[in-house]
C-alpha cells in the first residue's frame, strides 16, 4: 500500500457523508488499531476514531502509543485531530472552536512515552512547539478562505478524567493559564511529536468549565455542538491537505535530545 500522509484523529463527520473507505486494522507493538482509509480530492487519508468507533474507550483507557503507532506504520506525516473541550476563558463560549497552541499536563497514570531506556538510550522530546507551528499556520490560513472562525489560539490541559473537575481546580487552572479543558490530548500530542509526526489540534468548545456558569456542567450537548462544526472542520482539513503549505523549516521530525 502507498504511504498515506495525512491522518485525522477524532469525529466521524467526512466519511459518514457518502465517501467510500475501507477498513484496515493495524498491528503494532502495543497492540491493534482499526482505522478507516479513504481517498478524497486525490489525497489518501486515515481516519482513527480516538475513543472507538461505537465511543466505548473512556479517556484514561485509551491506547495512545497503539494510535500514535499505527498512524506511523501507514506512512502518516501529519496529524490533524479534533478534541472536545471546556472552556476556562470567558471569550470562547460553548460552540466557539480554538486552535490549541499549547498544553498543560494533569494527568497521572498514562504510558506517556516510547522512549523506555534500554539499547536505544535515554531520549527525550523538545515540546518548544508541541502543536506543529507551520500546520496551525496553515489551518489559519485557510480558515480565513472559508466561514470558519478560530476563536483563538487556547492552552490546552489535560485532566485524567473521566471525573469532571472541581470548581478549585478550574480556578487554579486559570491561574496557570489555561484556556480550554481536556482529557485526551497529552499524550498523544507529545507520542506524535516523539515519532516525529506534525500535530495539530482543533477544540470544539461544548461546555463552560466547573464553576464558569451557574448550575452544572451539561454535556448533553457534546452531540450537537460536535455536529454544528464538523462538517466545516472536515472540510478546512480536507482544503489544507488540497493544498499544502512548503514544510520546509519544520522541526517536527527532528525533536529528539539523545544522551
Ligand atoms: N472538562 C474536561 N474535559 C472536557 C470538558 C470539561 O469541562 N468538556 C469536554 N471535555
Amino acid at each position: 500500500m502507498k504511504p498515506i500522509q495525512y491522518a485525522i484523529i477524532g469525529g466521524t463527520g467526512v466519511y459518514d457523508s457518502g465517501v467510500t473507505s475501507f477498513q484496515e486494522t493495524v498491528k503494532t507493538e502495543y497492540g491493534e488499531i482499526e482505522v478507516d482509509i479513504t481517498e478524497i480530492e486525490g489525497n489518501s487519508i486515515v481516519f482513527l476514531a480516538r475513543h472507538g468507533k461505537e465511543h466505548g474507550t473512556p479517556p484514561h483507557r485509551i491506547n495512545y502509543r497503539a494510535n500514535l503507532k499505527a498512524l506511523q506504520e501507514l506512512g502518516v506525516k501529519q496529524i490533524f485531530s479534533t478534541a472536545a473541550v471546556g472552556s476556562l476563558n470567558p471569550d470562547y463560549q460553548t460552540g466557539a472552536l480554538v486552535l490549541l497552541s499549547d498544553f498543560l499536563d494533569m494527568t497521572r497514570q498514562r504510558p506517556q512515552t516510547f522512549f523506555e531506556g534500554g539499547s536505544e538510550g535515554v531520549r527525550h522530546v523538545n515540546m518548544d512547539d508541541p502543536y506543529c507551528s507551520n500546520l496551525r499556520k496553515q489551518l489559519l490560513e485557510t480558515a480565513k478562505l472559508q466561514d470558519v472562525r478560530f476563536k483563538g489560539g487556547a492552552v490546552y490541559i489535560c485532566t485524567e478524567g473521566p471525573r469532571l473537575e472541581t470548581e478549585a481546580e478550574i480556578k487554579m487552572m486559570k491561574q496557570w493559564g489555561a484556556d480550554v479543558v481536556g482529557m485526551t490530548n497529552v499524550p498523544e500530542v507529545v507520542l506524535a511529536k516523539e515519532l516525529g509526526l506534525c500535530y495539530a489540534s482543533v477544540g470544539f468548545v461544548v461546555n463552560m468549565a466547573t464553576g464558569m456558569e451557574s448550575g452544572s456542567i451539561q454535556l448533553d450537548k457534546i452531540d450537537e455542538m460536535v455536529a454544528r462544526n464538523k462538517e466545516k472542520v472536515s472540510r478546512l482539513f480536507m482544503d489544507v491537505f488540497s493544498n499544502p503549505l512548503d514544510q520546509q523549516g519544520c522541526k517536527c521530525s527532528d525533536s529528539i535530545v539523545s544522551l
